[in-house]
């Protein structure tokens, strides 16, 4: 049987990463195989992009040739890691997918979304999302999240990227895309409330992972 595809998706600090890694210990206690990835990276070309994609050093690059660099990670990820691991029989956990180009280029960026959905049925199509996790947090509150985390481990990894260090109302446009995502696609995805605490996120989490993947007939 083929593994369930799970994406996390939301602002900078809303918690996916946390929340994805909490999900990925609760289903290893079910036995369930699981493999946590990432994007943009999961494979090691798609890494070597991420470094070029996210480096605040870079000048500014077109929303267009930001989703292509992308969509070439993006095919990379799912050829060599997501597909044969899915195949496997593996669940795949990822942090970041779709619609984060879909909101960061598409609604923020100014790429007309037709262009998303042309290369969304080309390189991602058939491998969507069983269930695509939005944690839903205001702007500011995620901001000092990701800052908190920074100055917190002095990993020079962990420095503000691009995308970081854009203004408040890029933030909030972020946000409302990513809501809109959810209102207009509720079969895939479940929009959460990412300022409760940790525990109380991952409850909703696990909540929607078992009534849609785990549940009888699910
Ligand atoms: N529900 C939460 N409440 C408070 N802090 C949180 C919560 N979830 C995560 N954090 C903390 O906020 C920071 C960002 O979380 P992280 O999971 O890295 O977010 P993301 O991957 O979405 O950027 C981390 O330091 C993390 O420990
Ligand atoms: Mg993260």
């Amino acid at each position: 049987m083929l593994g369930k595809f799970i994406t996390f998706e939301g602002g900078e600090g809303s918690g996916k990463s946390t929340q994805a890694r909490l999900l990925a210990d609760a289903l290893a206690a079910r036995n369930i195989a699981t493999a946590m990835t990432r994007e943009p990276g999961g494979s090691p070309f798609a890494e070597a992009m991420r470094h070029v994609i996210l480096d605040p050093a870079t000048p500014p690059h077109s929303p267009l040739s930001e989703a292509l660099l992308f969509y070439a990670a993006r095919a990379d990820h799912l050829d060599h890691v997501v597909r044969p691991a899915l195949n496997d029989g593996v669940w795949v956990i990822c942090d970041r997918f779709i619609d984060s180009t879909r909101v960061y280029q598409g609604v923020a960026g100014g790429l007309p979304g037709e262009v998303i959905d042309t290369l969304n049925e080309m390189i991602v199509s058939p491998t969507l999302p069983d269930l695509t996790i939005i944690l839903d947090l205001p702007a500011e509150l995620g901001l000092g999240r990701a800052y908190a985390r920074r100055v917190d481990r002095i990993n020079p990894d962990t420095e503000a990227d691009a995308y970081e260090r854009r203004d408040l109302e890029f933030h909030w446009r972020l946000r409302g895309a990513f809501q809109a995502i959810a209102a207009a696609e509720p079969q895939r995805c479940v929009l959460i409330d990412a300022a409760q605490d940790e525990q109380e996120v991952f409850a909703e989490v696990w909540h929607a992972v078992e009534s849609r993947l785990l549940a009888a007939g699910a």
